[in-house]
């Protein structure tokens, strides 16, 4: 038996060359090098065509190439007897902290204020914010997002989460389920989303939760490009209440070249970069689970198709 790797357009080189190094018993196979398809038994995939998987009748377990599952849960075509898992790893969670501190500082500096004055010649100054009087809230503190808050909560900053259920305690505020979410949003002067695509958090942040958040703040998605209603947010940032925008991911992706944010003074736009799996730190989990299928045991990191993340 063998693992198929699926993710159309990407070079997969260095995610073949993992899996081998983690385990080289195991065959690895792209799509095209497939002779029988009965011999598939877990498959790694980032946006697959839909129906794909539908020949694969030994297929056991497909993993999410990231720790997002939402291009896995929407195919309906996935037979139910196939269990969905994605990737938890520690360096998924620090990149994205990371990432999310330099956003963070970048609005409070007004960095991208000086880069374009520099490209226009122009000496201008600006007052700024400072660390100890900046709230930041957390939009899913799941592995990620819990991570990104204690990180920013160290560095200083009032930090607050909201997520579905109350979960475990934790060093920073926390807020949950939709009765408690406007509370949530009365302190953030800085909303970063970092919950999953579902169907319940899609189209989430909205004009009328954006108009919740305090006159002035700034919002960032790390999350997924649908949680944002486009004109929403522009509407919201051209109205005032929203200062500005720094947005990793879109829908669809790439951003149409036409696409307004493109060009909007007070939205910054990355090309879903916040934080990429590492291939190397990874393949080992995916093997495990090829081997945990194999030997009958249940798989680990594995979602819930009916919660949807
Ligand atoms: P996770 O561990 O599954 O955590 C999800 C969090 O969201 C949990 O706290 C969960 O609440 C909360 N949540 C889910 N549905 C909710 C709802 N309806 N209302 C309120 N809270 C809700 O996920 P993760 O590993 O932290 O990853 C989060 C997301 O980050 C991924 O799905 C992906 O979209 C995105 N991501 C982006 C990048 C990038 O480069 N931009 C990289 C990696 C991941 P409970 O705690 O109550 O379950
Ligand atoms: C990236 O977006 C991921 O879901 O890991």
């Amino acid at each position: 038996m063998s693992i198929l790797i699926v993710s159309p357009g990407k070079n997969l080189d260095r995610w073949v060359e993992a899996l081998k190094e983690a385990d080289p018993s195991v065959p690895v196979y792209l799509p095209e090098q497939v002779k029988d398809p009965a011999d598939i038994k877990f498959a790694l995939a980032w946006n697959h065509p839909s129906g794909f998987f539908n020949h694969f009748k030994n297929l056991g377990g497909i993993s999410s190439f990231g720790a997002g599952v939402d291009h896995l849960v929407k195919d309906p075509q996935i037979p139910d007897r196939v269990t969905i898992t994605r990737i938890i790893d520690p360096l998924l969670s620090g990149d994205m902290a990371e990432f999310a501190l330099a956003v963070v500082l970048k609005h409070m500096r007004r960095l991208t204020r000086y880069c374009r004055y520099q490209a226009e010649n122009q000496w201008k100054k600006h007052s700024y914010l400072r660390v100890k009087n900046v709230s930041i809230g957390i939009m899913g503190t799941g592995m990620i997002g819990h991570h990104v808050a204690n990180y920013l909560l160290n560095t200083g900053f009032r930090v607050s989460g909201w997520s579905r259920t109350q979960g475990k305690e934790a060093a920073y505020g926390k807020y949950y389920g939709k009765e408690q979410l406007n509370d949530f949003l009365k302190g953030c002067n800085i909303l970063i989303c970092l919950l999953p695509l579902t169907n319940a958090t899609h189209g989430i942040i909205n004009k009328h939760l954006l108009r919740k958040l305090p006159l002035g703040a700034h919002v960032i998605n790390l999350g997924r490009g649908a949680h944002v209603l486009d004109g929403d947010l522009i509407q919201c940032i051209d109205e005032g209440h929203i200062s500005s925008a720094h947005l990793d991911v879109f829908d669809p992706e790439p951003l149409p070249e036409d696409h307004p944010f493109w060009e909007h003074p007070k939205i910054d736009v990355t090309p879903h970069v916040a934080s990429l799996t590492d291939p190397r730190s990874v393949a080992g989990q995916v093997m495990e689970n090829y081997h945990r299928l194999q030997a009958g045991e249940p798989l680990i990191n594995t979602v819930s198709r009916d919660r949807g993340y």
